[in-house]
């Protein structure tokens, strides 16, 4: 017997193939990482992320205007403070690096739309992403005094120019917490993009080189979900909607394509994926032995990325897929 149902009819020309395509990455879905540090004409490469470096604002003014120039429409800025301390503040200090870095961008390329990670860790002495009594080794965060912390770095980041706002911490209630003091402020208009089902991931390891923020003690899993969940990240989902979330984010991505396409399937918000640091580096470190195609390799996961739902990925592999598509 021949089969009757010839699927490979409609793979048998590139043109055909063109036509029944049903995802497509664009320049458009991506968001680009920046690290700023202090000081000038600092451009340091992270060694766990080849290709990625830590910049001064000068430097970061810089690699927004090429970042606009590729046709990207958004950066998402991280900072590293000179100094940190128990209640954060290089946060949510008016002066802080990202308030700073946010201004320069926003006044250089007024278009590029500037998120800002909205989260303590990389400024607080011992590393975790909330509040914590002086003294405690025990790493157990204290929820709702993070969140006025929290409320606080929001409100500043938005005074510096930033356009979205994006609380990466897991801290319940955070979502509504910055919702009010964004409206108190007058910055009604400023859009929260959730960090909504963030897991507890060894993949952020290279991150923590690039922002300086691994914890000092113990881990993050307090805060952050346990990978073996998918029901809790709808919950998680569900209660950011309900406390005024514009964009709902799954991280990290490659690992997780199954939350972000139930998250796609239980919400009407834009979803957006976080392509993780150590999505990355695996990446780039099999692609500099050549051991795979880089380009091929970074393309069919960011298409796959769009396939499972996701509207938007943030991925330090941004500049490259935009130049690869042209
Ligand atoms: C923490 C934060 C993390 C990332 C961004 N903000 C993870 C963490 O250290 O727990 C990870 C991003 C990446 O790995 O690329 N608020
Ligand atoms: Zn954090």
């Amino acid at each position: 017997m021949f089969p009757t149902h010839r699927p490979r009819r409609l793979r048998s020309h590139p043109q055909l193939r063109r036509m029944v395509q049903e995802t497509v990455v664009t320049t458009n879905d991506l968001i680009y990482p920046l690290f700023a540090v202090p000081g000038e004409g600092v451009a340091q490469e992270v060694s766990s992320m080849p290709g990625v470096y830590q910049l001064s604002i000068d430097k970061v003014v810089e690699e927004a205007k090429e970042v606009y120039g590729l046709g990207i429409p958004a950066v998402i800025l991280f900072g590293i403070p000179t100094e940190k301390d128990t209640d954060a503040t290089g946060a949510w200090h008016d002066h802080g690096i990202v308030q700073k870095a946010s201004t320069a961008v926003k006044e250089a390329v007024p278009d590029l739309i500037v998120i800002v990670d909205t989260c303590l860790c990389e400024y607080t002495q011992h590393g975790h992403c909330g509040y914590l009594e002086t003294g405690d080794l025990t790493g157990r965060v204290l929820n709702d005094p993070t969140l006025e912390l929290l409320k606080k770095t929001a409100v500043s980041q938005a005074k510096a120019g930033a356009d979205i706002i994006a609380p990466s911490g897991m801290m319940d209630g955070f979502v509504q917490a910055i919702r009010a003091g964004l409206d108190e402020g007058g910055f009604e208009d400023i859009p929260i993009l959730s960090y909504a089902a963030k897991y507890s991931s060894a993949y952020y390891g290279p991150f923590r080189d690039a922002a300086e923020s691994a914890p000092q003690f113990g881990d993050r899993r307090t805060y952050q979900m346990d990978p073996a969940n998918s029901r809790e990240a709808i919950k998680e989902i569900e209660l950011d909607i309900a406390e005024g979330a514009d964009m709902l984010m799954v991280k990290p991505a490659l690992a997780y394509m199954d939350i972000i396409w139930q998250v796609k399937q239980a919400s009407h918000l834009p979803v957006a994926a976080y392509n993780v640091s150590g999505e990355y580096s695996m990446v780039k470190a099999a692609a500099l032995n050549g051991w795979v195609d880089e380009e091929k390799v970074v393309m069919e996961t960011l298409t796959s990325f769009k396939r499972s739902g996701a509207d938007m990925i943030l991925t330090y592999h941004a500049k490259d897929a935009a130049r690869w598509l042209g």
